[in-house]
C-alpha cells in the first residue's frame, strides 16, 4: 500500500461518523434495484445512508450499476461498495465441483479455471468470491465435502495455492483480480458424524497436521480474505475464537487481509451460547478480529452499546474499518467503482474458448472406477443404446451446488453428449424413476427400453440441492427408487455402463458393482458435463482422474482415509485380536488415487539421489514411468514417506508432493521429485517441529496400494547435536 492511499484512508476514517465507520463493517444480502417504494429497512436506503459496505449475492450490469451510483453519488462519503459472491467452481461456466476437479491432480488445471471464473465474475461486478474451500473432509455423509479438495491436507494446501492465484492474480489485466476468501476456518470438514453445523472436536495435533496447513498456504499466497467456520472447534466458538484467529492466524501468520464472518454467524454465537446478546455477540467477534459482519447485523447494533460502556475501543473498531477500506483501494474501486463491469453478463457460449475450458476440466475430473473387459471405451459403438436414470437428462443437475449464476439451459447434459458422439448409434432415453420417486409403468418402459438395446447407459445419483451446504445425508447412497431401477437393469443383463452423479462419495451395494461392466464416477461434472462423459465413453478422452477421496465399502467405516495411523494392533486378516471389522474389509471400495486408464502404466524401481541425508540437504527421487499401453495418457504420480519410527504415532503414508505427467503410447519418462529433509519433520509431544534420525520409506506411485507404490528408504543423519526419537 502507498503512503498516498494511507492518507487517504486516515482522511476517510477521520471523517466517519460511527454509524458510517459500522457500515464498512457490515456486508448485506440484497438487490438494490427498487421494484417498490423504498421503506426502512431497505437495503437501498441502508446504502444511501452509508450503513453498509458491501453486498453479498447480487451481480449483472443493472444491479452493480445502480448499487455503485447510490454509494458513490448519494453517500455522504461516496465510498465504493464491493460485491461478494460464492463463485466456487465457475460463475456462468460451470466447471466440475471441487472435489471432482481435485481429482485431476493438476495444479494448472486448478489455477486456469479459477482464472476464467474470475474473468466472468469480475466482468458481471463481482469483486470476491467466497472460495476455495478448504476443508478437510473424510466424511461422505457431510454436503459440503463436495466443496473441498478431498481428504489430504496436502492436496487441499497446493489446491489452495493454485485457486488463490488463479483468483487473484490476473496478470493481463488487474481488472479481472477477484478476491479470494479462504473458507472455513477451521476444522468445518469434521463436524460431528457429518451433520452440518455440528461441533467439531478434534485434537491440537489433528488441527496443525491435517486442517490447518491448507489456510496456511492460502495466507502464503496471498489471500485477501478469510472466513472463520461457522462452528465451534473444542468448545470455543470459531466466530469468537481468539487464539486462532488472532494469535496464529493474524500475528503468528502474518495475515493482514479481512477477515469476513460467515452469513449471520456474529448472531449466531448467542444460540452457540457464548452470547447472551447481539452486543455480546460483537464484542467478541471484533475481539477475534472479525472485520466484516455478513447478514447478523449484530456490529451495526451491538457496537454502538459496547463502546459506550468501555467494552471495545474506537481503535479496534478504526482497524476493521481500514482493512475493509486498503480492501477496496487494492480491487481499484476508489480508482473505478464499476471495474471491468460488462455491459451484458459473460454466457459459455460468448467466448468460445470457456466452453472447451468446462469440457476439458470436467473430463479431467471424471474417474474410471471399473471397465471390466476393457468394456469402454466403445469406439466401435454399440448400435442401439438404451440410456435410463433420473440423471442422464435432468434439467441443470450436472452445475451441482453453489452455481448460482450458471443456467440449466445452458448445461450439456449426458443423453445430449452420446448423441453428440454416436450420431450412428440408436440412442432411446428414459429416466424410469424420479429421483426420489418411482412408478411401474416408468421402471417398465426402461426395462423394456433395455431389453431392445445392444448396452445400457445407468445415469443415478444425487441432486444437487441434496449436496452442499445444509445438505448432510446418513446414508450416501442412491436412493431406494433409483436402486430399484439400477436392480431391473442389471437384471435384464445387458452390458450395463453406471454413470455416478453427485458430489460425494456413494456407498454401493456389491451387486450393483458386480452388475455394472464399466463405472464412471462422473461427479457434479457442469456445463459441458454431458459432452465430456461422452469423450470418455467414446475414447477422444482417456480418462486420467483418479479419488481425491475414498469412496467407503459401508457406511459403518466412516471416517476412512489412506492416512489412518497403523495402531498398535495393525490389521492382520489372521490375528483377530488386531485393529479390524468383523463385517467389513479394512479398506475403502475405492481409495486415495484409484481411478483407470485406457492404457497401462508401469512404474520402474524408484530411486534416490542419496542413500543418506542431513539437514538442508536435498534429495532427488526419480522414477521412470512407462506407457505400456497403446493409446496416449495421463496419469498422476504421488509422492509419500512413512516415518515408521518416531516420538508419536505417524500416518501409514503421508503425501509430501505428486506431479501428473502426459505420456504418448510407449513413452517412458523419468519422472523426478526435489525433496528436502525437513520434509521428513514432523510435529512432537508438545507440537513443535521435530526433525529425527533413522530411516524414511519413500513410496511413490499412481495409489495407495501397495501394489502401485515403488519404495526406496533414505536415512536421515544429524549432527553431533541430534535427537533421537525416545522408545
Ligand atoms: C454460508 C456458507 O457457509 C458460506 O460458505 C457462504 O460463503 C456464505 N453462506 C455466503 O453465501
Amino acid at each position: 500500500m502507498t503512503k498516498d492511499v494511507a492518507r487517504r484512508i486516515d482522511d476517510l476514517i477521520a471523517q466517519m461518523t460511527l454509524t458510517e465507520k459500522l457500515g464498512q463493517m457490515t456486508m448485506l444480502a440484497a438487490s438494490l434495484v427498487e421494484t417498490g417504494p423504498p421503506g426502512p429497512r431497505n437495503p437501498a436506503t441502508q446504502v444511501k445512508e452509508g450503513r453498509a459496505g458491501s453486498i453479498l449475492n447480487t451481480w449483472g450490469a443493472t444491479e452493480i450499476r445502480e448499487a455503485q451510483r447510490i454509494a458513490t453519488e448519494e453517500t455522504r462519503l461516496k465510498i465504493p461498495l464491493f460485491f461478494a459472491v460464492d463463485v466456487l467452481h465457475g460463475h456462468r461456466t460451470i466447471y466440475p465441483v471441487p472435489i471432482a476437479e481435485a481429482g485431476a491432480f493438476d495444479r494448472a488445471l486448478w489455477l486456469r479455471t479459477a482464472r476464467e471464473a474470475a474473468e466472468e465474475a469480475t466482468q458481471d461486478g463481482i469483486q470476491m468470491t467466497f472460495a476455495p474451500m478448504l476443508d478437510v473432509s473424510r466424511d461422505p455423509r457431510w454436503g459440503r465435502i463436495c466443496e473441498c479438495a478431498g481428504e489430504d491436507s496436502f492436496i487441499n494446501a497446493e489446491y489452495a495455492r493454485a485457486k488463490v492465484a488463479g483468483f487473484q492474480d490476473a496478470p493481463a489485466d488487474r481488472n479481472r483480480r477477484l478476491a479470494a476468501v479462504a473458507k472455513h476456518f477451521v476444522a468445518y470438514g469434521a463436524v460431528n458424524a457429518g451433520r452440518d453445523y455440528a461441533e467439531v472436536d478434534v485434537s491440537c495435533r489433528a488441527l496443525h497436521e491435517v486442517y490447518l496447513p491448507p489456510f496456511r498456504a492460502a495466507v502464503d499466497a496471498g489471500v485477501m480474505g478469510i472466513m472463520p467456520s461457522f462452528t465451534d472447534v473444542a468448545g470455543v466458538a470459531m466466530t469468537a475464537h481468539r487464539p486462532l484467529l488472532r494469535d496464529l492466524l493474524r500475528d503468528t501468520w502474518g495475515f493482514n487481509g479481512v477477515v469476513v464472518s460467515d452469513y449471520n454467524a456474529i448472531g449466531e454465537l448467542i444460540p452457540h451460547g457464548v452470547a447472551t446478546d447481539l452486543t455480546e455477540a460483537a464484542v467478541l467477534a471484533l475481539q477475534a478480529g472479525i472485520d466484516i459482519d455478513m447478514m447478523a447485523g449484530a456490529y451495526e447494533t451491538g457496537l454502538p452499546n459496547a463502546l459506550e460502556s468501555g467494552a471495545v475501543t474506537m481503535a479496534e473498531i478504526d482497524l476493521a474499518v481500514r482493512r475493509v477500506l486498503e480492501l477496496k483501494f487494492a480491487l481499484g474501486l476508489f480508482d473505478d467503482p464499476l471495474r471491468g463491469l460488462a455491459p451484458v453478463s459473460p454466457s459459455p457460449d460468448s467466448d468460445p474458448s470457456r466452453r472447451a475450458s468446462a469440457r476439458d476440466a470436467a473430463r479431467r475430473s471424471i474417474v474410471l472406477l471399473e471397465n471390466r473387459n476393457a468394456f469402454l471405451p466403445w469406439t466401435k459403438p454399440p448400435l442401439k443404446i438404451a440410456v435410463v436414470g433420473p440423471f442422464a437428462d435432468a434439467d441443470g443437475e450436472f452445475m451441482g451446488a453453489w452455481c448460482m449464476a450458471g443456467e440449466s439451459r445452458e448445461t450439456v447434459e449426458l443423453i445430449a453428449g452420446l448423441r453428440n458422439a454416436f450420431p450412428d448409434s440408436e440412442i432411446a432415453h428414459a429416466a424410469g424413476c424420479g429421483i426420489d420417486r418411482t412408478d411401474a409403468s416408468a421402471i417398465s418402459e426402461a426395462t423394456a427400453l433395455a431389453q431392445a438395446a445392444d448396452a445400457v447407459v445407468l445415469c443415478i445419483g444425487e441432486s444437487r440441492y441434496t449436496s452442499g451446504e445444509a445438505a448432510s445425508r446418513t446414508k450416501p447412497v442412491p436412493s431406494d427408487s433409483q436402486l430399484e431401477l439400477a436392480r431391473h437393469m442389471v437384471t435384464v443383463g445387458k452390458p450395463l455402463l453406471l454413470v455416478l452423479v453427485g458430489g460425494r462419495p456413494f456407498v454401493l451395494p456389491q451387486w450393483l458393482v458386480d452388475g455394472a461392466a464399466a463405472i464412471l464416477a462422473a461427479w457434479f461434472p457442469g456445463t459441458e458435463g454431458g459432452n465430456a462423459l461422452a469423450d470418455i465413453i467414446s475414447g477422444t478422452w482417456n480418462p486420467s482422474a483418479r479419488l481425491a477421496v475414498s469412496w467407503p465399502m459401508e457406511i459403518g467405516q466412516i471416517p476412512i482415509h489412506y492416512a489412518m495411523r497403523t495402531t498398535g494392533r495393525p490389521y492382520d486378516p489372521n490375528n483377530g485380536f488386531t485393529t479390524n471389522f468383523l463385517d467389513a474389509p479394512m479398506t475403502p471400495r475405492w481409495g486415495f488415487g484409484d481411478g483407470l486408464s485406457y492404457t497401462r502404466f508401469e512404474l520402474g524401481e524408484a530411486r534416490a539421489s542419496q542413500l543418506a541425508v542431513s539437514p538442508n540437504d536435498t534429495l532427488d527421487i526419480s522414477i521412470d514411468v512407462t506407457n505400456a499401453g497403446e493409446m496416449a495418457g495421463e496419469t498422476a504420480l504421488f509422492l509419500f514417506i512413512r516415518d515408521p519410527v518416531a516420538q508419536v504415532t505417524r500416518p501409514a503414508l503421508e503425501l509430501k508432493d505428486f506431479q501428473k505427467i502426459a505420456l504418448t503410447a510407449g513413452e517412458t519418462r523419468q519422472v523426478r521429485f526435489a525433496l528436502t529433509t525437513e520434509q521428513f519433520s514432523y510435529l512432537d509431544m508438545n507440537l513443535a517441529p521435530r526433525l529425527d534420525e533413522g530411516r524414511i520409506e519413500i513410496h511413490v506411485g499412481t495409489s495407495v496400494r501397495p501394489a502401485d507404490l515403488r519404495r526406496v528408504d533414505i536415512d536421515v543423519r544429524l549432527m553431533e547435536t541430534s535427537q533421537k526419537p525416545s522408545s
